[in-house]
């Protein structure tokens, strides 16, 4: 394992196991120039059903190896953390253990948005059970975009079909119809449909195929890579702290070749991971 002890070092992706890989491949075809290090904590995951404090305890755990490795910035590219952990890690944590560095997460960048890609105002947010019922995007969604009715639908099974490779077979459709006819039933008028789990981008053709024509279906790669961009021309003080080598490299804290094999359907290429072993895992 190589520590980046030196003045740059890599930005930390974290997600509970395979889905923040749907957003790093959207950071890494907009900021290819920088290093990163991506860590699945697959040996856990999923995070959906966990209580506020074991997310908050197994993020903290894998935020603080980022720091380790010498990362100036970490993003969560995980809504169930981002919801969980965050507020605690940047407002707790972070001013005694590293004040320098910064965490970042996925759900403000994208409520700052999805406000515009409605007309009726009506928008629809799936999530894991722990993203849905922290209410984070609700709140988020209404501090940016007052007019807008959000209408929250947990869809606890859709994880297990992505990270298990089943997104595309005929068992997938059954609980794909499920959550999205609860969501049209609860949901009248409503023209936009928020994929608030970075598992989700898997199953997008399916979820299509089972929507009446006109919602749209928004997905967080870019609209994070976007935020993330804006976010280093804003602060020189970070940007300047990222190597700059276009490498990246990846971690589990389960079995690589699992890792490696499934990647592939998150990343859209070959990825060859190392393991790592975290106190608790
Ligand atoms: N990918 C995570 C998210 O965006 C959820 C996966 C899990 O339940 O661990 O919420």
């Amino acid at each position: 394992m190589y520590f980046w002890h030196m003045s740059a070092a890599p930005i930390g992706i974290f997600d509970s196991g395979y889905g923040g890989l749907t957003v790093f491949r959207s950071i890494a075809a907009q900021l290819p120039q920088y290093d990163y290090i991506y860590l699945g904590d697959n040996a856990r995951a999923p995070y959906g059903n966990r209580s506020f404090d074991t997310v908050h305890q197994y993020t903290l755990e894998c935020v603080q190896w980022f720091f380790k490795m010498g990362c100036p910035l970490v993003i969560l590219a995980c809504n169930t953390a981002s919801a969980k952990a965050l507020r605690t890690i940047q407002q707790r944590d972070l001013p005694t253990l590293a004040p320098g560095k910064r965490v970042l997460g996925v759900i403000r960048p994208t409520a700052e948005v999805i406000g515009n890609y409605s007309n009726s105002k009506v928008v629809g947010v799936l999530g894991t059970k722990g993203t849905v019922t922290s209410g984070s995007y609700e709140i988020e969604i209404n501090k940016f975009f007052p007019e807008v009715r959000v209408h929250q639908q947990a869809c606890p099974m859709w994880v297990p079909l992505a990270e298990n490779g089943e997104y595309a077979s005929p068992g997938a459709d059954y609980f794909v119809q499920k959550y999205l006819n609860e969501l049209l039933a609860a949901a009248p008028g409503l023209d936009t449909i928020l994929l608030a789990c970075t598992h989700y981008p898997l199953l997008a053709d399916k979820i299509k195929q089972y929507l009446p024509a006109g919602i749209k279906v928004v997905a967080q790669g870019e609209i994070v890579a976007n935020s993330l961009t804006d976010y280093l021309h804003r602060h020189p003080e970070i940007e300047t702290a990222i190597s700059r080598h276009g490498q990246q490299h990846f971690y589990t804290t389960d079995d690589t070749s699992d890792f490696d094999l499934h990647a592939t359907n998150f990343f859209g290429r070959q990825v060859a991971s190392q393991h790592l072993a975290l106190g608790g895992v």
